[in-house]
């Protein structure tokens, strides 16, 4: 169980905020180079007073010392602030036992049981549908984080036969659903369109899909204010697409949630803009990309850093700083409009001419 941060209190600029920092594998340490860049700018310009720690976990630890993670590793993370985060794989290590062990770990030893993953489309050059236009795409994931199918909790048997069996067990807890169900009417409560969708699969999947629905109805009675429906998950995925329009925020289990996620993603652009955090209100929380380590594009200097300068944005709002997350925010909208972007976006740009494109624009922002 994580402690309290330190951090509960309204920012006041006299502690600095301790922000671990952990790149990971591939494209990781590139798009997070550039957020750790802002920090520093934010830092030497007198916005933020902020301690950065790096940590080498990934991958090229496990190669060099045989462990991904050091021992104490996630009892040293409950003394941080925040964790910013980039990616995790390796196509050295197709098992990926040590990725599930960092992320995962994340996740579930800091109990971080809110993911959430917000999509917009900031401009119509983005936007890969017909069927809406690019200020129709606006929505929130709100991803629960600590179980379902993602637990662990199964086996093999017969292994090396004809009769190898494998049981990969969904866990679904009435305290989980509850205070992810309760999440996301808070989230809505902050969003003009107070709109909650429940997904699910209750139709094929009735003990897990019944116990989501009657919570959810528990908790949407506290939230008269808020505009609920529900959805199967296929058809979400379908309605995504077709009336992206209808959603604000979504609620649903962990591999729902992974799943329409990437979906939601590509409404938006695509991954290299995709943002998330990882978040325990009140405790230290990570904040990473939606994407992964991208092997294909590591190393080629166009890799989009504007998921992982989102994701900053994302965390300077849990430590109470939305006035650099809105500047942030505002660069990024900006940059992406004035096409300052990746090949992936449409644009020319390499990962660093990006991330220099963002960094001037949020210290323009507050100067003004
Ligand atoms: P991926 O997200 O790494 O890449 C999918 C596609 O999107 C690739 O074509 C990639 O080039 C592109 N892409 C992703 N991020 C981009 C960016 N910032 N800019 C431009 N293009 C970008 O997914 P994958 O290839 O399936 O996975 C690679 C590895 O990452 C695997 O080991 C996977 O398990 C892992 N992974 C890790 C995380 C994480 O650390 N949170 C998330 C997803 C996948
Ligand atoms: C994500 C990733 C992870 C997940 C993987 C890499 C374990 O896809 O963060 O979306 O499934 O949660
Ligand atoms: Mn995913």
């Amino acid at each position: 169980m994580g402690r309290p941060t330190r951090r509960e209190t309204p920012a006041s600029d006299s502690v600095p905020i301790r922000i671990a920092v952990i790149p990971g594998d591939g494209i990781g340490g590139e798009v997070v180079a550039e957020a750790v860049s802002l920090a520093h700018d934010l830092r030497s310009e007198g916005h933020l007073r902020a301690e950065l720690e790096e940590l080498d976990w990934g991958a090229e630890r496990l190669l060099a010392t045989g462990r991904a993670v050091p021992g104490d590793g996630f009892d040293r993370l409950r003394t941080f602030d925040a964790i910013l985060a980039g990616a995790f794989g390796d196509p050295r290590v197709p098992d990926g036992e040590y990725m599930r062990e960092i992320l995962l770990g994340l996740r579930f030893q800091l109990d971080l049981f809110i993911n959430m993953r917000p999509v917009r489309c900031m401009h119509e050059r983005l936007n890969p549908l017909k069927t809406a236009s690019a200020d129709e795409i606006d929505m929130v994931i709100v991803r629960e984080n600590t179980e379902g199918l993602y637990c662990g909790v199964g086996g093999l048997v017969h292994e090396h036969s004809t009769d190898e069996t494998a049981l990969q067990e969904m866990v679904v807890t009435r305290r989980a659903v509850e205070r992810i169900v309760r999440a996301a009417f808070e989230i809505a409560a902050s969003r003009p369109r107070c709109k909650v969708t429940l997904v699910d699969k209750a139709n094929a999947l009735p003990f897990a899909g019944r116990l989501w629905q009657k919570v959810f109805a528990e908790v949407a009675a506290s939230f008269p204010r808020a505009a609920t429906e529900h959805l199967y998950a296929d058809v979400a995925a379908m309605e995504m697409v077709r009336n992206p329009g209808r959603f604000d925020v979504i609620v649903t289990e962990n591999l729902f949630g992974d799943l329409l996620s990437d979906l939601a993603a590509m409404l938006g652009g695509g991954l290299g803009l995709a943002a998330s955090g990882n978040i325990h209100p009140g405790r230290v929380s990570m904040f990473e990309p939606v994407h992964g380590s991208a092997p294909d594009i590591a190393g080629t200097g166009t890799a989009c850093p504007l998921a992982a300068l989102g994701s900053f944005g994302l965390l300077l709002r849990h430590v109470r700083r939305d006035d650099l997350a809105d500047a942030l925010d505002g660069a990024i909208a900006d940059t992406v409009v004035a096409g300052e972007v990746t090949p992936d976006l449409g644009g020319r740009c390499t990962t660093s001419e990006v991330g220099r494109a963002v960094r001037r624009r949020v210290l323009e922002r507050l100067a003004a």
